[in-house]
């Protein structure tokens, strides 16, 4: 899809219920984030989020998949090594059916050891939840002329380990758009401009729902449609024809 340039769908999800609309509404990927740590369990970040929550929401999610290719994130302290993380990535995939796992950061000798064991990695820049205490606070990352060169220095050292894919969060659109012509493999952007391979948005945000207020990235798509299906079809064509994100979703 990168190669002839069609943009990449992906949503978030977590069961199967919305596993199965998003699936019917021709979304290309989903991803069960440990972002249910905040948006389905209520914490302030998703470092309480475990393994078994991870292999539960993801058996849930591909139980009702028939196409949309399904990625399940490692959580904190799930990949501390290569040996924990390759338990961990068997687990997604065995028990939970997962097809790729994601991890935060530039963990070239995680990746580079499970894409050996036939794990498809992907890879995740920018903003780092699961590193909010040392981050600090939910903020742009890579504004800096020295952060950003580091960021596109761990993409392609992601790359180049074996990583499939990667994910940009909250990233001058500027720098996801170097990163996105200088990688060959796809990058889907939260938060990361109009110029990425691809968009990730969490399902609660663009449907409105929950306690967590919705990113200035985001953008409610069920303010103009009749139900959730329409919203989430809404948000498939509007990636695909370059309509979400604009200028305003940006940094
Ligand atoms: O956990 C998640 O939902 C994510 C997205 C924000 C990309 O990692």
């Amino acid at each position: 899809m990168k190669q002839r340039g069609e943009k990449i769908t992906c949503l978030t999800a977590y069961d199967a219920g919305f596993s199965a609309l998003i699936d019917k509404a021709g979304i290309d990927v989903m991803l069960v984030g440990d972002s249910l740590g905040m948006v389905i369990q209520g914490h302030d970040t998703t470092l309480p989020v475990t393994m078994n929550d991870m292999v539960y929401h993801t058996r849930c999610v591909s139980k009702a998949r028939q196409r949309a290719f399904v990625i399940a994130d490692l959580p904190f302290m799930s990949y501390a090594t290569p040996v924990i993380a390759a338990k961990n990535a068997a687990r997604l995939m065995q028990a939970g059916g997962a097809q790729m796992v994601k991890l935060e950061g530039a963990r070239i000798e995680v990746v580079s050891f499970l894409v050996d064991q036939g794990v498809p990695v992907c890879g995740h820049l920018g903003l780092l939840p699961q590193s909010i205490n040392q981050l600090g606070g939910y903020k742009v990352q890579g504004k800096e002329r020295a952060d950003a060169e580091k960021m596109i220095a761990d993409a392609q050292a992601l790359q180049q380990a074996g990583a499939g894919l990667l994910v940009l969060e909250c990233v001058p659109a500027e720098l996801a758009k170097e990163i996105s012509v200088r990688l060959t493999i796809p990058v889907i952007g939260i938060g990361a401009g109009v110029d990425c391979d691809g968009q990730v948005l969490v399902l609660y945000d663009m449907l409105d729902i929950g306690t967590v207020k919705r990113p200035r990235f985001s953008k409610n798509f069920m303010h103009d449609a009749a139900n959730i299906e329409e919203a989430v079809v809404a948000y498939h064509q509007a990636v695909k024809q370059s309509q979400f994100p604009t200028f305003e979703h940006s940094f």
